[in-house]
């Protein structure tokens, strides 16, 4: 099986330096989430989808490789526009061969919830980080539905074989942990079962999959459930018919220059068609309270996902205490966070991370040992991080990016602003999810070499 990424002997590593000024106007791609759903929905869906502004980053053209792989017909249009031509729900077909998802848990456990309702079998696959991810979460909700693992490795990790429901149930799943892609798999399972399936969250998460498929003719409920959470209640075997999909910049991308702004002294950026889903932009408020300048304006987007202008400039920033309930509105977000608060003055105390542990690479490790190297004390104390800010970070560390695109973006951030640079070992995964990124930053005024 080939992977998207070269092995580690290929490893290609890059150094950030102290820059000047980061100034220009920038559209950062397509929101990696959305363009997942995009890609799905449309092969679920009878007719055509157009979508633009898709990301074409490796996770999700592993999303569009699998749609082909079972029956739908994708194609590439243009820069970014995408045609989609759907099978219908339940109309998935056998795949010749295992789907390889590469680094991405988010195509690889929606894609497993859309087969989950259809009668056929196929073996999901990814490279050695979505190996060593944990999918007995995903799986555990399909199995009530009908579907059944043939085979996986050491308890439910990939590659693992699923066999869809020829009957699908349809079930009520009150998620173990807010995770929009456990939620996402059910709702998707739940499209080829007949009468509602329901799920409840104890604390709400991205929504893009019930604004989708709503947007795509699903008949889909979403109520307020105790103090955070929500229950979504979705009428199963809708005809769904393939719609245009405008795709928005991604926050969690925007983020990184974004954060090199803030702490890049003289730093004045603009980022245009941020998508703004309030379940998405828990960075922003938080960089805010640490008295970060982010200027929204330019505010679009009715009915779907919106979308505004940002103006951000280099800013005294704080230390602040994160509160847990914030965490699924900025859990791809902490890394970045965490560079902000090591350039901050004071302590920044992060709760409630323990999701952080299983994702591209354990992220709660993963962002101490990039902050230690770099001179930053921080400390892990249960699930929180604890940054204490000194207002400038020594940096001259080696970053190990463990297979993690947001590690190395982060790391590179951070040693435009540090004392000393900042080398990162591999800058390779960054193409899973901003494939411009180093580009994009140089053409700012960020000196990598
Ligand atoms: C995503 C959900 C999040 C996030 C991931 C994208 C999605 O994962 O970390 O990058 O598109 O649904 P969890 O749902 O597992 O928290």
């Amino acid at each position: 099986m080939t992977h998207s990424a070269p092995p580690a002997s290929q490893s290609s590593p890059l150094q950030a330096r102290k820059s000047a000024s980061l100034t220009g106007r920038v559209r950062v791609p397509g929101d990696k989430s959305i363009s997942h759903r995009a890609l799905i929905l449309g092969a679920l869906s009878v007719g055509e989808t157009r979508i633009s502004g898709l990301l074409e980053g490796e996770d999700v053209l592993n999303t569009a490789k699998a749609m082909r792989a079972l029956g739908a017909t994708v194609e590439r249009t243009g820069d970014f526009a995408w045609r989609v031509q759907g099978v219908g729900v339940a109309g998935f077909a056998q795949p010749a061969a295992a789907l390889d998802f590469g680094n991405s848990g988010t195509g690889c456990r929606l894609v497993m919830g859309a087969v989950a309702g259809c009668p056929i079998t196929a073996t999901f696959d990814g490279d050695a980080s979505l190996r060593s991810r944990p999918m007995r979460r995903i799986v555990d909700p399909l199995e009530l539905m009908g579907a059944k693992v043939t085979q996986s490795r050491d308890g439910g990790r990939l590659p693992l074989t699923l066999a869809g429901a020829r009957d699908p149930l349809p079930i009520l799943y009150r998620t173990p942990v807010a995770s929009a892609q456990i939620k996402s798999a059910v709702l998707l399972a739940g499209l080829s079962a007949p009468g509602i399936t329901t799920v409840i969250e104890q604390e709400a998460s991205r929504d893009h999959t019930e604004l989708m498929l709503r947007h795509f003719g699903a008949e889909i409920v979403s109520e307020p459930d105790g103090a955070h959470g929500r229950k979504i209640a979705l009428t199963g075997q809708p005809e769904l018919t393939g719609a245009p999909v405008v795709v928005p910049a991604d926050p969690s991308s925007a983020a990184f220059p974004i954060v090199a702004a803030l702490i890049v002294p003289g730093s004045d950026l603009v980022l245009t068609e941020v998508m703004t889903n309030p379940l998405r932009t828990g960075l922003f408020q938080t960089l805010r309270e640490m008295g970060g300048s982010i200027e929204q304006s330019d505010v679009r987007g009715d009915g779907g996902e919106p979308m505004a202008q940002f103006r951000v400039r280099a800013s005294r920033l704080k230390g602040v205490e994160v509160p847990p309930q914030r965490a699924p509105s900025m859990i791809d977000e902490y890394l970045v966070l965490a560079v902000a608060a090591a350039f901050a003055e004071g302590t920044t105390r992060m709760r409630g991370l323990k999701e952080l542990r299983v994702k591209e690479s354990d992220r709660l490790e993963a962002t101490a040992a990039m902050l230690r190297v770099n001179g930053v004390s921080v400390e892990i104390e249960g699930d929180d991080l604890i940054v204490e800010g000194r207002g400038h970070v020594p940096g001259g560390g080696l970053v190990a990016t463990h297979m993690d695109h947001r590690i190395a973006m982060s790391a590179l951030v951070m040693g435009l602003a540090a004392d000393q640079p900042v080398t990162i070992d591999d800058t390779a995964f960054i193409a899973t999810s901003f494939p411009d990124f180093i580009p994009m930053m140089r053409r700012l005024g960020a000196e990598f070499g």
